[in-house]
């Protein structure tokens, strides 16, 4: 079998340390590249303990020119995963969000393509947030897009209307698959940036004949995923609140529906499109195909964890979110044989069992941020 020399960005992360664990068992060298972001990583200042020691770690920021072309110089594949991750919060922190996530990408590119290096191929981490609403089928006018969805439009008459219409004649909608060829709708500065991130990254390695590959994932859960983060991975976030005793807090009704994969089938997508030429230049999907509400996705993380506590629902819209999503796989699945194969009742599983590991390893320091997070929300008005 090759090996390469591979460089992560972003690799002490969620998805990246599984990413790196999976490529140093096959033989390939294995470079991460992390600024340790203190959202991320605020239980451990130091390189978290569940990234690989095998690993060569070095501690940079994506927008510091200097410090990565040193590091490409003789790297054979890029994988992209350094951002900052969080929709809700990238309304208020626009600069932030878009100097790491835009800019750093840019910065990347001008260091591959303005200084040596062997890069055969690069592959970027990007997400299903670049669809906003995604597609709905209407019985008179078959598949529509809806337009995203705003504060002033929900509270028609006082009343709570969740639910996008459709865009031709008004009436309701049944949610549909979402493809790589719905067009583009991004509802968040973040999204914003992982749109920008693609089309940046596709352009370059277009005109340079530096093969990109670009997976739009979906929402991710499993191990490893950060705990001090209360913008991000809905799963994390409730199991935290449980965890602690209090209620998971639910925007809207809590009938908005997500397709939630574990992180363990990303890495199989990850590792597909690095292996076959197939993926070169090619945008993918990366999500299960079946939607699940976020109602359930409370209930399941309290009765494996057997805590009984109420589901405290909001009835409040938050800016930028979207009221359902779910991806079409079908081009991953023909094209390079990805098959999701962690259940959902599965994956939960795993994640809560090393979610309690961390809760003794830290000494139950493990604390509730959503409500700080709901209250800087409210403060922004984005809530
Ligand atoms: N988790 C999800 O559900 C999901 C969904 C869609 C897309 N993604 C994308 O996947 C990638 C990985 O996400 P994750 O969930 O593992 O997030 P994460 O926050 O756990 O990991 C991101 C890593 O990037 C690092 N980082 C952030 N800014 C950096 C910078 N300027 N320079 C160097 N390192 C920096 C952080 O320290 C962190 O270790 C991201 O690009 C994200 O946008 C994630
Ligand atoms: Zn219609």
């Amino acid at each position: 079998m090759v090996t390469y020399k591979i460089l992560i960005t972003g690799g002490a992360g969620f998805i990246g340390s599984h990413l790196v664990h999976e490529l140093l068992n096959q033989g390939h060298y294995v470079i991460v590249f992390d600024n340790l972001d203190p959202q991320v990583h605020s239980y451990s200042p130091q390189t978290p303990p569940y990234l690989d020691s095998r690993v060569e770690f070095i501690h940079g920021d994506i927008t510091n020119a200097s410090t990565l072309q040193k590091v490409l110089n003789d790297v054979d594949i890029v994988y992209h995963l350094a951002a900052k991750v969080g929709v809700a919060q990238s309304m208020y922190k626009i600069a932030d969000f878009v100097q790491n996530n835009t800019t750093g990408t840019s910065v990347l590119l001008d260091s591959l393509v303005n200084k040596p290096n062997n890069v055969r191929k690069l592959i970027i981490a990007s997400s299903m947030s670049i669809y906003g609403e995604g597609a709905y089928w209407c019985e008179d006018h078959g598949i529509v897009y809806p337009e995203n969805r705003s504060k002033s439009e929900i509270f028609i008459n006082q009343k709570n209307i969740w639910d996008p219409v459709c865009p031709l004649c008004r009436k309701s909608l049944i949610p549909k698959p979402t493809s790589e060829l719905a067009p583009a709708n991004p509802s968040t500065v973040y999204a914003y940036t992982k749109l920008q991130q693609e089309n940046l990254c596709m352009l370059i390695g277009k005109t340079y004949g530096i093969p990109v590959s670009i997976l739009r994932f979906f929402g991710t859960y499993g191990s490893h995923q950060a705990l001090s983060n209360p913008y991000t991975g809905v799963c994390a976030i409730f199991a935290t609140s449980i965890l602690a005793g209090n209620s998971p807090l639910i925007y809207e009704d809590g009938n908005q529906s997500r397709d939630l994969i574990h992180v363990s089938d990303i890495c199989q997508a990850l590792q597909l499109v690095m292996e076959k030429p197939e993926a070169n230049y090619e945008i993918f999907n990366v999500g299960t195909g079946n939607p699940v509400s976020i109602i359930e996705v409370a209930n399941a993380i309290k009765k494996i964890l057997n805590i009984q506590v109420d589901n405290q629902i909001l009835y409040k819209f938050r800016a930028g979110d979207v009221r359902h999503i779910f991806a079409d796989i079908t081009k991953i699945s023909e094209k390079l044989g990805f098959k999701p194969k962690m259940p959902f009742k599965e994956g939960i599983r795993e994640f809560l069992s090393w979610i309690q590991s961390e809760k003794s390893r830290l000494y139950s320091s493990i604390s509730d941020h959503a409500k700080d997070a709901l209250n800087q929300l409210q403060k922004s008005k984005l809530v």
